[in-house]
């Protein structure tokens, strides 16, 4: 999602509406309910809610923690679109012209009650594609008393893709998810592909093998709407392009993972470098002798008094 920062300096319109779409589980009723708020600079949808919750209604339910984008809890629908309550400012969503904010449950989720929807089955895919290292020693998985050596380019195949906060934005705005109920959904999938793209782990084969049959992976026809609502910049979207083409080169044999991370010492346990030999500290046209005699732009004794 690109972040609207202008918003943040924006002023938002004194009063906003603040339009709730409610379920009462216990009658089965569902109904919009509409709460006239007073915002100020800086207001997210999160505080609206709060505020509507202190002054107005306390039986108005919806779900937070961190306030802070990192927990994806409070995620919800805001003028259609899936966000998080907690990083959304209402300056983003509301304007003079139409000083509205319409808050739904997650779409393709089940709602529980009003603003808080069931994960079960959204966690229940995402278990079942194992996002966690697999190795075939499982001792030192278990109790490990090495690390696994991993360079800095194994680490950006899929570091991007370990930012997930598993808040569920991107399965609420799944088209494929909202049809197909045997869908694993991006979320699940862009997890699939982080642990298959992860040197350290020893056992992809199982992973591809089970979502091959499982999953439905080739039902994604990419409208990309995942990538665009994800807070986190994780772009499920291009992770799934990517497991569907490692899955496709796997089963024509055209695909194996050709670095499994080695276990090493821990840093401290290990020897140290060895120092490198004179002539590699030479380096051609610069006379290091020179720099390390070269007096500092500043003065130490000019710093020391100021
Ligand atoms: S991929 Fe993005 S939108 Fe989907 S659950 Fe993870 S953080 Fe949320
Ligand atoms: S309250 Fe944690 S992400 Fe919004």
């Amino acid at each position: 999602m690109v972040f609207d920062l202008k918003a943040a300096t924006r002023t938002p319109p004194k009063v906003v509406k603040v339009r709730v779409r409610r379920y009462n589980p216990e009658t089965g009723s569902s109904w919009w309910q509409e709460y006239e708020v007073e915002t100020y600079r800086g207001m997210t949808v999160l505080d609206a809610l709060l505020r509507v919750k202190a002054e107005r209604d306390h039986s108005l339910v919806f779900r937070y923690s961190c306030r802070m984008g990192v927990c994806g809890s409070c995620g919800l629908v805001v003028n259609r679109r899936p966000r998080l309550a907690c990083q959304t400012q209402i300056a983003e969503v509301a304007s003079e012209g139409r000083p509205v904010v319409e808050l739904e449950p997650l779409y393709n989720f089940r709602v529980l009650r009003d603003l808080v929807t069931d994960f079960t089955e959204f966690f229940g895919k995402h278990r079942a594609v194992k996002p966690y290292i697999m190795r075939r020693d499982v001792r030192e998985r278990e109790e490990p008393t090495l690390e696994y050596s991993q360079t800095l380019d194994e680490l950006a195949e899929y570091y991007e893709y370990s930012l997930c906060i598993s808040c569920g934005l991107c399965d609420a705005a799944c088209p494929v998810y909202a049809s197909d109920p045997n869908f694993l959904g991006p979320q699940a999938l862009t997890q699939a592909y982080r642990y298959v793209a992860d040197t350290r782990d020893e056992l992809w084969e199982e992973r591809l093998r089970f979502l091959d049959v499982e999953g439905s992976i080739f039902k994604c026809h990419f409208a990309a709407s995942c990538s665009a609502v994800c807070p986190k910049m994780v772009d499920p979207a291009g992770a799934i392009q990517r497991l569907r083409s490692t899955l496709l080169k796997y089963k024509i044999r055209l695909y194996r993972k050709t670095r499994i991370a080695k276990v090493v010492p821990p840093m401290e346990k290990r020897e140290p470098p060895k120092p490198l030999p004179p002539e590699a500290t030479l380096v051609e046209g610069v006379d290091l002798k020179l720099i390390e005699e070269e007096k500092p732009v500043i003065p130490v004794e000019k710093l020391l008094t100021t």
